[in-house]
């Protein structure tokens, strides 16, 4: 299969994972059936998701159809049990967990995925979380996140795909598709669950949990793209997110839930709050307490209530009093019991309680996941130091050297960093190399220098050193947002101390976002920069350093100078006043200069108006050249398809992969454009020498936007296009829509 990756490559999957014609049918049967034999108070059980308290009373009374954060099979089997002998119905529990990158063997956290643009490997990767989770009695799982995040501070943009809304639907569909499989009923499966809808990853400042402000235009054309792309693929599950958009909460938003979910989307599966985000209504001042939250959030279609307890709570006396209709509540439960009809969990309740120790890292999946690692390594410098070639003797150092579970990054709960083989342990394997190290620093947050002249001493005896940065595990996911983004307590001192030696320098960085990182870009000679990579990811950056492997992973979010530059993204809309090149920043204005001396455009004074690294960007240990783009007319038809055509060619010295990305620019709209969006990318492997055409097929429906009426449509007129290795180069042509 050609891989080529568009939004039109995901539309094309529309239907996979959902069952066919007459079994869904004869689900829907089975749903009346038993929904004619619920109490309104089972009806309510299945509404209510719990993962603490009397759970085996909450199952036995029907108080609960759903838990999670249970993952030993006997516990779950035990309370599966109670569930379908002891509860009246005898209705099969539904067990949930976050398994975001991975169970057991842990793949790179989702936005080192992202840099791979391999939504294939990503798939695999997804299925292998699914055996490895399923085998523990997980059926469910709280993932893929596909929360736009244009905000390294926000400390989730760990768990996404990243800034773009094209990227972020390619992998959100490629998950949903490894989670579920071809068949939901298969017991490897798990019910994908899409979050956090919507807006969450806009918070302002980054802050975690804060208000957002979207404007509808913008939400529609950056922040659901994804969300409709996995729906379209299957997903199951959709999760409402913690924060208000304009004022309006989303688990109590029916133009959401309703309207664009399930009216427009048609989507058919079940929608589960985040955790009390029910009850944050009432923080939020848009519910009066929770019986208020709980008729909120029922009407406006959140159906499962998850840790709020506001449904148990209050939903009978709300349907007693005519406030929420039975049917409401129905609807909710039908959802529910589809769902577990759909995974089979009525025929097939229990899990085999050996199968998950047989089946955790597997050397197939532990083999995935170092292919994961290896093609998710962004080389963002490279003076020549890398691949490592005539060093013997090398010094290891850095706080990220030999931290099992800071490098498995957040949302590692189930791994055993036991099996994680860090670089140091990975390098010390490594024939022929003789490693030194000096730990330099204990964690990340370390801020003494005791051993830096330690560590400038032995650089100097040293071929080269090697100095592993970033970020323990804790500093990003969920609540953990940083307002400064520089390496954390005496990092950067670590690496002058390391340049100190006088020998080459490498930098490894390990972390859970982009981190500003320009001072310590003069400290070294290479930078090799990886989302936290797993359990595998020690013995990735040991190939990649020795040249074992070619780094060809691409940043899928932009990398700021500065935080006081954020937010910053490539597909912004374009100012009024573009900066232009000509403008002069502050170390050289002269004293009293004029009030316009610096030119009257849109940058910053101090750090100018381009990022560190662009969106897409990443090097290889060879070099790749673009021919010019051409598309094959000049002008096309609302149903046409564009064919652009680019020629690539290595032109460096060894084999390497290329992510070759197609941008395009609607020139002039009813509502001011984006001066670039991805609409399309190719990994591309040539030898030294090699050239190759590469070939996008761009359907003009593609180009649709939500405009000034604010219905979606393709808007006639003149595109630029670009065919390049990151969001920032390549040279401009032209085509027109009629
Ligand atoms: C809160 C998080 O926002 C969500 O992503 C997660 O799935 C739930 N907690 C359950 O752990």
């Amino acid at each position: 299969m050609k891989r080529t990756f568009s939004f039109v490559w995901i539309l094309a999957l529309l239907g996979l994972g959902s069952c066919n014609h007459s079994a869904e049918s004869k689900i829907d049967r089975r749903v009346e059936t038993l929904l004619a034999e619920m109490t309104l108070d089972e009806k309510i059980g299945q509404l209510n998701l719990v993962d603490s308290g009397d759970l085996e009373e909450l199952v036995r009374t029907g108080k609960s159809g759903a838990l999670f954060n249970v993952v030993d099979p006997a516990r779950v089997n035990r309370l599966q049990r109670i569930a379908v002998e002891e509860s009246r119905l005898g209705i099969p529990l539904l067990f949930g967990r976050d398994v975001i990158h991975g169970f057991h063997t842990l793949f790179p956290i989702p936005l080192g995925q992202a840099a791979t643009f391999d939504p294939q490997l990503v798939e695999q990767g997804a299925r292998v979380a699914a055996v490895e989770a399923s085998a523990a009695g997980v059926r469910w799982t709280f993932s893929p996140m596909l929360d736009i995040a244009r905000d390294p501070r926000w400390g989730r943009i760990a768990e996404g795909y990243g800034e773009d809304p094209c990227l972020t639907a390619v992998m959100g569909a490629a998950m949903v598709r490894g989670y579920q499989g071809g068949d939901l009923r298969n017991p490897t499966s798990l019910a994908a669950c899409i979050k956090h809808f919507a807006g969450y990853g806009a918070a302002e400042g980054g802050r975690d949990y804060n208000t957002t402000k979207i404007p509808a235009r913008e939400l529609r054309n950056f922040y659901l793209p994804p969300f409709e792309a996995a729906v379209r693929a299957g997903a199951a599950t959709v999760m409402t997110s913690f924060n208000e958009i304009d004022g309006v909460p989303s688990t109590g938003n029916p133009e959401l839930l309703h309207e664009i979910l399930r009216e427009e989307w048609q989507f058919d599966g079940m929608v589960v709050s985040d955790w009390n985000s029910l009850g944050e209504m009432v923080a939020h001042g848009f519910a009066a307490d929770k019986r208020d939250a709980a008729r909120k959030a029922i009407l406006a279609g959140t159906e499962i209530d998850m840790m709020t307890f506001g449904y148990s709570g209050h939903l009978r006396e709300l349907v007693e009093s005519g406030e929420v209709p039975e049917s409401v509540v129905d609807d909710a439960v039908r959802h529910v019991l589809r769902l577990k009809f759909r995974l089979g969990l009525f025929e097939n309740p229990y899990v085999d309680e050996g199968l998950s120790a047989r089946t955790s890292y597997a050397p197939e999946h532990l083999a995935t996941a170092k292919r994961c690692a290896l093609e998710s390594a962004i080389l963002l410098k490279n003076d020549g130091a890398l691949p490592l070639s005539r060093v013997r003797n090398l010094l290891v150092t850095g706080p990220l050297a030999d931290a099992a579970h800071d490098q498995n990054g957040t949302w590692s709960f189930d791994a055993d960093p036991g099996h994680t083989v860090t670089p140091l342990t990975a390098l010390r394997r490594v024939e022929g190399l003789h490693i030194s190290y000096v730990p330099g620093l204990k964690y990340s947050r370390d801020r003494s220098s005791a051993e830096f002249a330690h560590v400038t001493a032995a650089a100097r005896r040293a071929d080269a050193v090697v100095v592993f940065l970033g970020e323990e595990a804790i500093l990003s996911g969920e609540a953990h947002s940083l307002s400064d983004l520089h390496l954390a307590g005496a990092q950067s001192g670590l690496l002058a101390a390391a340049r100190a030696g006088g020998k080459p320098v490498i930098a490894v960085v390990m972390a859970g976002r982009p981190l500003t990182i320009e001072r310590d870009l003069a400290n070294c000679d290479a930078l090799l920069y990886l989302f936290h990579p797993g359990t595998t990811g020690g013995e990735a950056i040991a190939d990649l350093l020795t040249g074992r492997a070619v780094p060809g992973g691409k940043t899928p979010v932009t990398f700021p100078r500065t935080a006081g530059q954020i937010p910053m993204y490539y597909n912004h809309n374009n100012t009024g006043r573009p900066a232009v090149g000509n403008e002069i920043l502050l170390d050289e204005i002269p004293l009293r200069a004029g009030q316009t001396s610096p030119g009257c455009t849109s940058f910053y004074l101090d750090s100018g108006w381009e990022p560190l690294f662009p969106f897409g960007y990443g090097l290889s240990y060879t070099t790749f050249a673009y021919g010019a783009p051409r598309c094959d007319r000049e002008t096309y038809g609302p149903e046409e398809t564009i064919v652009v055509e680019c020629t690539l060619s290595n032109t460096g010295r060894c084999a390497g992969t290329e992510v070759v990305q197609l941008y395009v620019q609607d020139l002039t709209g009813s509502i001011a454009r984006p001066v670039k969006e991805l609409k399309g990318f190719e990994r591309v492997t040539l030898d030294a020498g090699e050239s190759r055409t590469v070939t996008f097929r761009l359907p003009v429906e593609e180009l649709a936007f939500h405009g000034f009426d604010l219905t979606r449509r393709v808007e006639p007129g003149r595109f630029r296009f670009w065919v390049a290795g990151d969001s920032a180069s390549g040279t401009p042509a032209e085509f027109e829509v009629r």
